[in-house]
């Protein structure tokens, strides 16, 4: 590698080469990379570009991401889906947007997506967790990772005060709309069909509120978001695809995790008997899952060249962010191949959330969801065997279980 005084350009390095769009990939990605740090010790090579595979790496790249955009338009524009009603649900999200609209939107909202409020939502949580056990457990046997994706839109619809019966019609779309940063043009017909009825939905749920439609006379999160609209904070077009959002970005992530949790567990008896005894502990089996596997994978564009430990990026290269890789980087983390919840430094040792400006904005949800979800289900879901094959979803995007078979005791 360059030494501190010399730069090396990007194109001339000897990288390992990571195929992450490969399904096999999928399948084991930590000793691809543990493969790939053998050979450099920070940086890999992909089809969409560079790829950091350091815990320190990604986190001091992104700590300067002035020189950076999230990299979703150039995703949107190789899936050849520009101008397209997926494409233009992707350019408003508050995620793609950049400078002052950013910082005015991540100001504005900050109270609704604080802890505080979350909290208050506790008890919808896990109102909802039971609700769809009440359901499940009967059938003694069944895809998790099916039964985990109904939570979080439960949990979104109660935090909007909107009808649950939405859900049917809205969950497949999620479920396209997860997929969508996987790089797969076969997915775009399903992407365009997702993206128009989200909008359609989020236009019909603001129309009924304003109608005087609502499930409870408290105050919601639906609210919330329409004083900040109302309050000229937020323009209506932005309200309209930040409802849309809300569903996906906190469906795919959330449902990822618990079923990582529940994947992990399933040899580890004693940790989910403890999840069941404590929230506190659930808590920490929720970060620690972060730091041993979290689904999501962020790209940023460079929007001028830079040079970054003495390598010269090029203005517009696409890098990744492997969030969920970092936590398994033996230079970061002690013994990170083993699950022990009860490590030090748990919080700090993922990136489950991302970093910087853009960091999750819903995190707050998508904590208290998780582990008060999981906290209920080890109570409930006695015993969990694995009672069948394991899929992996595509690396690229937000990876995880895709298919838990599972058997369990009777309540
Ligand atoms: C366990 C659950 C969740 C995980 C793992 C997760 C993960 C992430 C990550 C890694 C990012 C940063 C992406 C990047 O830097 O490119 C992000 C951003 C974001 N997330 Fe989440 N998320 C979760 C739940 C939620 C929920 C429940 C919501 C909303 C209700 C939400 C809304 C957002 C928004 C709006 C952004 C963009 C923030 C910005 O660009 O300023 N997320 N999320």
């Amino acid at each position: 590698m360059a030494s501190a005084t010399q730069v090396s350009e990007l194109s001339d390095l000897d990288l390992p080469f990571l195929p992450i769009e490969d399904p096999a990939f999928s399948l084991n990605p930590v000793d691809r990379f543990i493969e790939a740090r053998e050979h450099h010790p920070w940086l890999a090579r992909s089809t969409m570009g560079p790829i950091l595979t350091e815990h320190a790496a990604m986190r001091d790249m992104m700590r300067n991401d002035e020189h950076m955009v999230i990299g979703f338009n150039e995703i949107v524009e190789y899936m050849g889906a520009t101008g397209t009603p997926w494409g233009e649900f992707i350019k408003s999200t508050v995620q793609v947007q950049t400078g002052e609209t950013h910082l005015r939107l991540r100001n504005a909202l900050k109270s609704a997506f604080s802890p505080r409020m979350v909290n208050r939502y506790r008890d919808v949580m896990r109102e909802q967790v039971n609700l769809l056990l009440d359901e499940w457990l009967p059938k003694r046997r069944f895809d998790f990772e099916e039964f985990a994706s109904y939570y979080p839109i439960s949990v979104m619809c109660r935090m909007l005060g909107i009808p649950t019966d939405i859900i049917p019609k809205i969950r497949s779309s999620l479920e396209a709309l997860g997929l969508a940063m996987s790089m797969d043009r076969a997915f775009l017909p399903q992407l365009q069909e997702s993206a128009l009825l989200l909008d359609q939905t989020a236009r019909e749920v603001l129309a009924s509120r304003r109608a005087g439609d609502r499930v409870s006379d408290e105050p919601d999160l639906l609210d919330k978001v329409m004083e900040v609209q109302e309050s000229g904070e937020m323009s209506e077009e932005e309200l309209v695809n930040l409802i849309g959002f809300m569903f996906v970005g906190g469906y795919d992530t959330s449902k990822n995790v618990i079923t990582l949790i529940m994947h992990a567990l399933l040899d580890r008896p004693e940790i989910y008997a403890k999840c069941a005894e404590s929230l506190e502990y659930s808590r920490k089996v929720m970060h620690e899952t972060f730091r041993f596997h979290s689904p999501a994978t962020a790209t940023r564009k460079a929007t001028q060249g830079f040079t970054f430990r003495g390598v010269r990026f090029p203005a517009e290269t696409l890098i990744l962010f492997p969030w969920g890789m970092s936590g398994r980087d033996e230079t970061a983390v002690s013994d990170p191949h083993s699950f022990n919840p009860d490590r030090e430094g748990l919080r700090q040792s993922h990136f489950g959330f991302g970093m910087g400006a853009h960091i999750c904005l819903g995190q707050f949800i998508g904590m208290a969801q998780v582990e008060e979800g999981f906290h209920v289900i080890a109570q409930r879901l006695k015993n969990p065997q694995l009672a069948g094959e394991v899929g992996w979803r595509p690396f690229p995007g937000v990876w995880g279980v895709a298919g838990l078979p599972i058997t369990f005791d009777a309540e």
